[in-house]
């Protein structure tokens, strides 16, 4: 235990920035970068911004002053109806959409590879998951959206289901056709709700994937803070009136919301759509061109494949967002993992996430030709020192879970512990989630299978980072029943 008189969380904090590390992660701002406008008035101000509530600053839970102000210029920006800030990152903005829409034991279809925001979402409300499963590339070992003919398939077989959910994009760059998507299941009386997580720069640049908005989809989560540039934890929700109404939504919106909104996570989202409104077209179309640089480079380093819009098929990649610079590191002999770990602790670059084969580097606003070049030749480095030639990383992909029973009634039924070698066939008491990409490897009240435990195995030994059950070490997971 340490002492009283010991901060340890402010004590890592201040480590972490004063090493100078280079982001390809998130925040998008980039270490005030992209944000430069916000950051000089914290810089000038600092904690004298941090108030609460006043009666100048508006509420956030009943907004008629600056914040019902900041909201409908951010409506405006993002082509909604109506715009909810939200101080409890996109989480809560998943979970309000979702809420919002299904009553307990309504069907809402959704794709296998959402965040577990989304499965929180179904414990919240009791809606019942149908799952899709996504489209996968093979030779990456990555997930992507959904193909065409699933989502009919799906929403022909469930013409009770309340709503569909849909990722835009995908972690790794990928989106659906979700336009048509919207057509199909509007002309069947369902909402669509989006993930827009990944996507808040959509609308801004002609080379970018359809915002959610833009496709006519009733209601987006938009992570504002991951590449719009605000501060972590900031987030919005989008509405669309038609189906949904922004004034019923509201309702669930303030369950979710603190009676104590911080001002400076909402004057960050204020900052950040002043940006993207006035100048958006210039910062994505930059951000845009550094990556677009930086893959050609990467590409030309043997070993290494920088994917990008290559890989669109008019289906389940039916576009790619190429500011997402995924890296497949398979042909050098090392796993993405291990890459990952490299760029950390050899080169100072923290780049977003990795898997078996791939490393994730997210370029954004706050990106400079820099960057990059310190990025490219931390990789060139790498490769000269590691010549271990091809090595096949085993990289499962998940499988169509059976849900038994709704993440709901499971996170209420009674559970009992036992040893994850022996849960095959158990359905499982908990979810637990690869990170930073949050997507279950099982989520609560689906059967564990033999697939799930040597997936969970193969990860432990690759040192990845595993969260969601009780037992951090996944040696004992939690299964229903007595
Ligand atoms: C696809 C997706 N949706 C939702 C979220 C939740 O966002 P937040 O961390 O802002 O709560 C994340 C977070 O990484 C995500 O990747």
């Amino acid at each position: 235990m340490k002492s009283q008189s010991s901060t340890p969380i402010l004590d890592a904090l201040v480590e972490c920035c004063d090493k100078e590390t280079i982001h390809f992660d998130v925040p998008g701002h980039k270490g005030g970068k992209g944000l430069a406008y916000f950051d000089t008035i914290l810089r000038e101000k600092g904690l004298r911004l941090d108030i609460n509530s006043a009666k100048p600053v508006d509420l956030l839970n009943n907004p008629s002053g600056v914040i019902k102000q900041a909201q409908a210029l951010a409506a405006e920006t993002f082509n909604a109806d109506h715009c909810f800030f939200m101080v409890g990152g996109t989480t809560a903005a998943v979970h309000a959409m979702i809420m919002s829409t299904c009553k307990p034991g309504e069907k809402i279809i959704v794709p296998r590879n959402s965040h577990e925001s989304v499965i929180k979402g179904l414990v919240l409300s009791g809606a019942v998951p149908i799952y899709v499963q996504p489209g996968i590339s093979k030779r990456l070992g990555i997930t992507n959206g959904v193909s065409m003919a699933d989502i009919k398939e799906a929403i022909n077989r469930n013409r009770d289901a309340r709503a569909v959910l849909l990722m835009n994009p995908t972690y790794y760059g990928a989106t659906s056709n979700i336009s048509e998507i919207v057509r199909l299941a509007h002309s069947r009386g369902m909402v669509v709700l989006v993930d827009e997580a990944h996507g808040t720069h959509f609308g801004f640049h002609k080379d970018m994937p359809m915002s959610a908005m833009d496709a006519g989809a009733d209601m987006s989560a938009v992570s504002m803070h991951k590449t719009g540039g605000s501060l972590t934890q900031s987030s919005m929700l989008l509405v669309k009136n038609g189906i949904v109404d922004s004034r019923s939504v509201m309702t669930t919106v303030q369950l979710m919301m603190t009676t104590s909104s911080s001002y400076l996570l909402l004057a960050s989202l204020d900052a950040a759509r002043k940006n993207l409104a006035t100048m958006g077209d210039e910062l994505v179309g930059r951000a845009l061109e550094l990556a677009r640089d930086a893959r050609n480079r990467i590409n030309s380093i043997k070993g290494l494949y920088a994917f990008g819009g290559e890989l669109i098929n008019g289906d389940d990649i039916f576009g790619f967002d190429e500011t997402k610079l995924g890296i497949c590191v398979s042909g050098i002999g090392l796993s993405g993992f291990e890459v990952y770990d490299l760029l950390r602790e050899k080169y100072n670059i923290q780049v977003e996430l990795a898997d078996g084969s791939n490393i994730l580097a997210i370029v954004s606003l706050g990106d400079t030709r820099s960057d990059i070049d310190a990025l490219v030749a931390a990789l060139e480095d790498i490769i000269a020192s590691h010549s271990g030639g091809k090595r096949q990383i085993e990289q499962p992909i998940l499988i169509n879970p059976y849900v038994v029973i709704s993440p709901r009634e499971a996170f209420y039924s009674p559970k009992r512990t036992v040893r994850l070698e022996d849960a095959e066939g158990e359905v499982s008491g908990e979810s637990l989630m690869l990170y930073p990409h949050g997507i279950p490897i099982f989520a609560i009240g689906e059967r564990i299978t033999r697939d799930m435990i040597d997936y969970i195995k193969f990860l432990k030994k690759q040192s990845a980072v595993l969260v969601g059950t009780e037992d951090p070490g996944i040696e004992h997971i939690k299964i229903l029943g007595m």
